[in-house]
């Protein structure tokens, strides 16, 4: 039986695949949960639930459904009530500040409810409690938190659990230092019917000097092909019509692998997979974006028209001082290969404003290379130090005031670029995949082009077309979504 011990931050960069019997284990430890909430559910005679709270990126949603799918195999009902809950996950995202506040304010707010009804187990896990200070400050601040451990530590969630169940002692669990575990065979709950996402690759090596990611996720563990087909098989014989592989860096792919292979061969496999789905990917780091990759993306059927591709900066001096490996430059001659083999590409960007020492005219090469590669969207963001990181310690912080003034000039030249990008886009015809009904309007369907657009439109009497691929000819432009209305098929 494996002795929950806190990680030793010397441990060897190897990232250690988890064995089958280490599985199996687990499994056992989650049909022991599922017999302790059957006698609970006999006791109170009602259903135990679990709620799940998930802040970050795709990369934890996706941990999230497997935090579902094993809560479900524990014999939990997912819920989307906290006060009805008997377990409550809170799954943390460490990227910025603000992720972390959040996290932890609503964390706090769970404490009534522990007052309320003592057996309520609550468990925070994730980026951010991979960090031994953060889970100290959970430790401390907030005892009525029962369970913390971080990213390494999933695929023992039963484990924990059940200890936890058995003695009601806390169990805080770090892994400081850990290159990472690769599980395979963890359950999945997804979370929607049409749309999947399959993780490719953990972690991270590249070090950008302003971010925590490759510390709390560890180093770069590529899962094998076969076990990525296989996923993709099965996704695909239940019918998913829109997958979207998951990596922090998918183009560094397969290099840690024993039988070394790449990101574009694995897309060829994949889109030999049969099936009626269309594959999206992120995130795509630019110094590692191939013509080869390119050319894959125009030669499949299955690849959607989108790329996601990261520029950060338009400043050569902070693209250095960020460690990206790539110039301005470089990354508008990529930007031209890629439009020239996929004219209808849709590409959207993360940017960071006020990284430190950024300057006026820095900031203006940020806005000039957005005019020039005139973005379909833009993801910015404040720069926010995190402590442990480089740019954290670095000279020439700037100050918040000078960020978000910036930050105001950056989203209204991105309105304008999406507006204008949009309405070049009026009357024509896209296939449509429908999310379902609109959160704010009853009467009209969303849904998303190939390139990831959302589409809003008001369908006609009759069946419901939610997970159904439907034509539609946009009507009208607006910078963050268009209108349309459905065209007979
Ligand atoms: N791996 C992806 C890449 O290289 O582009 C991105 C991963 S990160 C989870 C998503 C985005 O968060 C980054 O692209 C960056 O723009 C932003 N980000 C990361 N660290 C940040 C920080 N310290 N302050 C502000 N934004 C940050
Ligand atoms: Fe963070 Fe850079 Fe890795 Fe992306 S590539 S996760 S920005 S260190
Ligand atoms: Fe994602 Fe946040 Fe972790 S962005 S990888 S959940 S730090």
């Amino acid at each position: 039986m494996n002795q929950l011990q806190k990680q030793d931050p010397g441990l060897p960069c190897t990232p250690r695949l988890i064995r089958s019997d280490e599985r199996e284990e687990q499994e056992r430890y989650a049909r022991c949960v599922a017999e302790l909430v059957r006698a609970k559910e006999a006791e109170t005679n009602r259903p135990v639930f679990c709620y799940l709270q998930t802040f970050g990126c795709q990369q934890n949603e996706s941990d999230s459904e497997k935090l579902a799918g094993m809560a479900e195999a524990m014999g939990y009902r997912l819920t989307e009530e906290p006060e009805q809950a008997d377990l409550i996950v809170v799954n943390t995202c460490a990227v910025r500040e603000h992720a972390e506040k959040r996290a932890l304010s609503i964390t706090g707010q769970y404490k009534h409810l522990k007052d309320r009804k003592p057996s309520l187990v609550i468990a925070v896990c994730g980026c951010m409690v991979s960090q031994e200070k953060n889970l100290e400050k959970f430790r401390r601040s907030c005892p009525y938190v029962g369970i913390a451990f971080g990213t390494t530590f999933l695929y023992r969630f039963p484990e924990i659990l059940y200890r936890h169940l058995c003695d009601g002692k806390r169990i805080f669990l770090s892994d400081a230092g850990s290159p990472g575990n690769l599980a395979e065979g963890i359950p999945v709950r997804r979370s929607s019917p049409h749309s999947a996402y399959v993780s490719i690759m953990y972690g991270c090596n590249n070090f950008c000097t302003y971010c925590i990611v490759p510390f709390v996720r560890g180093r770069e563990r590529s899962r094998t092909p076969e076990a990525i087909l296989a996923e993709i098989r099965s996704l695909a014989g239940q019918g998913y019509r829109e997958i979207t592989l998951l990596g922090q860096n998918v183009n560094s792919y397969g290099r840690d692998l024993p039988e070394p292979t790449d990101f574009p061969a694995l897309l060829e496999q994949i889109c030999s997979v049969p099936g009626d789905f269309l594959l999206h990917f992120m995130t795509s780091h630019p110094k590692d974006a191939s013509e080869r990759l390119f050319d894959v993306m125009a030669s499949q059927r299955k690849i959607a028209h989108h790329l996601h591709l990261p520029v950060q900066s338009g400043s050569d001096r902070i693209l250095a001082a960020m460690n990206r490996h790539y110039t301005s430059g470089s990354y508008l001659e990529t930007v031209g290969k890629l439009r020239k083999r996929i004219p209808d590409i849709v590409l959207s960007t993360d940017l960071i404003v006020g990284f430190p020492t950024e300057t006026e005219e820095d900031f203006e090469c940020t806005l000039s290379l957005m005019r020039e590669v005139r973005f379909d969207s833009v993801f910015s963001f404040l720069f926010s130090p995190r402590q442990g990181t480089p740019a954290a310690e670095m000279d020439g912080q700037v100050s918040e005031s000078v960020k978000r003034e910036r930050m105001k000039r950056l989203l209204d030249l991105q309105e304008e670029i999406s507006l204008s990008r949009n309405q070049d886009l009026v009357g024509s015809v896209f296939p449509v995949l429908v999310e379902g009904i609109s959160k704010t309007d009853s009467t009209t369907y969303t849904g998303r082009t190939e390139g990831g657009k959302l589409v809003h439109f008001r369908a006609g009497e009759g069946e419901d077309p939610t997970g159904r691929i439907l034509p539609v000819r946009i009507t009208k432009a607006c910078p963050h979504n268009l209108i349309g209305e459905p065209v007979s098929e």
